[in-house]
């Protein structure tokens, strides 16, 4: 697949105002992208599910700007208040999307901006927030050429998404989606990330995620290096060979309802995922004390109650614990009597499994 369709050529409408507003939940991942090539391509593909509570709230408005045009015009405001520091993040992800949306230097924007989850919990915004932010400069674009479907509309706002952060393509639609092309998965490609497209056994429905927040502070090493640090690394060639395997399983397991077989494959993943950063030169930790002794608790409470409770992580500390909606009331009143205690604060966040992002 080729880029350049994401180009449209000449608008059919000229604006000189207005605004577009998108909410965009987070994902996360059972099988994990780590490592990308060149202009945000993955190394191998992925898949996730889509959540439901974590989520971003954006609002763009726009004017026509008069004069020079040589460089993008925007203020971003997080909870109304300015936020100088996304600048930079915003003017590379203008600079990577121009050649897409060539309106970008004729408006000034006024970007404001809200996560339902604190920013400061260690969930990355940037799943939702790129999405968010790509859904509404999508929408402009639609403004400007209405004749745009609405399977191109969600494509490219996958693809520029994408172009914001990786795994931000996956946050559009729900309740899982694939990206990064793979032979068993129709329509898969490492441009977008699309819809899963295969049956999903009832187990899977309403997917419980409780997000144990272990750790609030920043990251020590940023995905952005670690993705980096798969170039050379060890265990490349193994670990993207090991990631098309778990989609051709998860595809089975997800169609047979195999709860255990989940468990194995979605735990493995996170293992491995932090099995390359610390493996990776230079090597990093980013689990803490806490992130394995909730481990510990949850193996031990599923072998001694035998009920499908597992985790997953991400690039950070923070334990996301995923069960069968059937199973909630035990595995909650678990992990509030057990697990919470390892949490920052006490803190935590009950998510499952989302629809994908609203026009708002
Ligand atoms: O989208 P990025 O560049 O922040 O990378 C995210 C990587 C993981 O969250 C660790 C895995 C994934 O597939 O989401």
């Amino acid at each position: 697949m080729n880029s350049t369709r994401f180009k449209l050529g000449k608008y059919t409408n000229t604006l000189t105002s207005g605004s577009a507003s998108w909410s965009s939940p987070s994902n996360i991942a059972l099988v994990k992208y780590w490592g990308k090539k060149e202009h945000q391509i993955p190394e191998n593909p992925s898949i996730s599910f889509t959540l439901d509570a974590c989520k971003t709230i954006t609002e763009i408005k726009f004017e026509k700007r008069e004069g020079d045009q040589s460089t993008f015009s925007f203020e971003v405001f997080l909870d109304d208040m300015p936020k100088p520091d996304f600048h930079p993040k915003i003017e590379t992800f203008f600079n990577r999307i121009e050649a897409y949306l060539p309106f970008l230097k004729e408006f000034h924007f006024t970007i404001h901006t809200q996560n339902t989850f604190p920013h400061s919990s260690g969930i990355a915004s940037s799943a939702s927030g790129m999405s968010a932010l790509a859904l509404c400069l999508m929408s402009i674009e639609k403004q400007l050429h209405p004749a745009l479907s609405d399977s191109d509309f969600i494509q490219k706002a996958s693809f520029l998404a994408r172009l914001g952060s990786g795994s931000a393509c996956r946050s559009l639609e729900g309740d899982l989606v694939v990206w990064g092309a793979h032979p068993e998965i129709e329509g898969s490609n490492d441009l977008f990330g699309v819809k899963y497209p295969y049956k999903v056994h009832d187990n899977f429905k309403n997917y419980q995620d409780t997000i144990l927040l272990v750790d609030k502070g920043e990251k020590q090493v940023s995905s952005t290096i670690g993705h980096n640090l798969m170039h050379g690394h060890p265990f490349a060639k193994q670990r993207f060979d090991q990631a098309v395997g778990n989609i051709s399983k998860i595809k089975n397991i997800l169609e047979s309802g195999d709860l255990e077989a989940f468990i194995a494959l979605v735990e493995s993943e996170a293992l491995t995922l932090h099995a390359m950063m610390m493996t990776s030169m230079p090597y990093f930790i980013l689990m803490k004390p806490n992130t394995l002794e909730i481990i510990n608790k949850i193996w031990s409470f599923r072998q001694e109650t035998g009920l499908p409770i597992s985790f997953t992580l991400d690039a950070g500390a923070n334990v996301h614990v995923l069960y069968p909606e059937k199973n909630a009331d035990q595995i909650l009143e678990f992990i509030k009597s057990q697990l919470v205690a390892y949490c920052q604060n006490g803190h935590y966040i009950c998510d499952k499994i989302g629809f994908g992002a609203k026009q708002s």
